[in-house]
């Protein structure tokens, strides 16, 4: 049986530190336990949990009282198989991200290395397909397993079946049903760096790396661990949940006409004509970069991650993102849609 704790405070539960009650909060380890966690829920009579939690890293708990939290913390990491072009690595859902990332690149398994020092749990990558300097982890999964709470059938899922998108996928799409267990991923044997985000390669050249002198994926990893501690809050230290907003993606006519009012807007092609921008610069021209609104704030170094400064409450932070998005919205027609998953 999960351990279940009763009337429990979730503040240390989510990298933004807000809090939340919960009436329920139970810790899965194992597939039996998911199992007895759903037959937990079935004689509550709930359908559902209120929230199935990894590591909270891109999460806002609006403050309602929660009835059933399950934080699954499945462990496990272990090679389950090859083929001639990749090796097949499977991580329990519970398995810190950057921890299983480091641990691939010292059993000598690299394509990972991007994704260094992204917070969260293993289970929760695949669900908003985290991505980072040129990689998203859609590129990575081979499959997974999820307990589908619903019916009580655990289900293998193909990279296909997760249906990924920019940040999304069939899990996000499907909030508290399906409850990761595990997730296998297809590292190339002949590997090949990725290094075609502008800013990590800058990063690597000054560090003295080029064509003539490669850098390995422990080399990438540490370049891109340097990037995001100087760009980006450490939740121990400062609340966030990363990016709060996704890059806006629209069509090449309006980029076009956004382009003439404002020649220096950031801006990059996507597949079907579309062009991706830089929410951050969007805000940032609206002025809210280190601007605060009481205990919450947008980070003084990256205008697209909105930070708790000490007290906030989830209501602080939408009444912000709100305000920012107002921002946006009149300065430039463009519309902010959040990262993060409400509850
Ligand atoms: N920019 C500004 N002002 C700012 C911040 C950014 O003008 O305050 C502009 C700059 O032009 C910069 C551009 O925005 O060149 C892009 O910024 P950055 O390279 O930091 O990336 P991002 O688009 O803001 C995305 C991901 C991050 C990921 C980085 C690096 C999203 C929503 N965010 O951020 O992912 O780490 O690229 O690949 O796609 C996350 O999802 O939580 C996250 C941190």
């Amino acid at each position: 049986m999960p351990c279940v704790q009763t009337d429990a405070d979730l503040s240390a539960l989510n990298t933004f530190g807000l809090p939340a009650r919960v009436r329920h909060l139970l810790r899965v380890r194992s597939i039996e336990e998911a199992l007895e966690a759903r037959a937990f829920l079935a004689a509550r009579h709930a359908a559902a949990p209120s929230l199935i939690l990894g590591g909270g890293s891109n999460l806002v708990l609006r403050g309602e009282p929660l009835d059933t939290v399950l934080k699954v913390e499945i462990p496990g990491r272990r090679k389950c198989g090859e083929t001639e072009t990749d090796i097949l690595i499977e991580a329990g859902a519970g398995e810190v991200w950057h921890d299983f990332v480091r641990w691939t690149l010292a059993q000598g398994w690299p394509g990972l290395e991007n994704l260094s020092l992204i917070p969260g749990m293993v289970g929760a990558a695949p669900v908003q397909n985290i991505g980072a300097y040129g990689l998203e982890v859609a590129e990575r999964v081979a499959s997974l397993d999820a307990l589908d709470l619903a019916s009580g059938e655990i289900r293998p899922f193909s990279a296909a079946d997760c249906q990924f998108g920019y940040r999304d996928s069939f899990f996000k799409r499907q909030p508290n049903r399906w409850l990761i267990t595990a997730v296998r991923f297809r590292l190339p044997r002949h590997w090949q760096p990725v290094i075609r985000y502008g800013e990590l390669a800058s990063e690597l050249s000054g560090r003295g790396f080029s064509d003539a002198s490669p850098p390995t994926p422990v080399h990438i990893s540490d370049a891109v661990i340097a990037l995001r501690r100087r760009k980006l809050p450490d939740p121990a230290e400062l609340g966030s949940a990363g990016s709060f907003f996704k890059n806006p993606v629209i069509d090449a006519a309006r980029c076009a006409a956004l382009l003439a009012a404002h020649p220096a807007l950031p801006h990059h092609p996507q597949p079907g004509g579309r062009e991706k921008l830089a929410a951050g610069w969007l805000i940032e021209q609206c002025g809210w970069k280190g601007r605060r609104i009481g205990s919450a704030g947008c980070h003084e170094r990256h205008a697209l991650i909105l930070v708790n400064h000490g007290g906030a409450v989830g209501q602080d932070i939408l009444q912000l993102a709100a305000s920012i998005q107002n921002d946006v919205f009149k300065r430039f027609g463009v519309e902010l849609e959040p990262e993060p998953v409400f509850i």
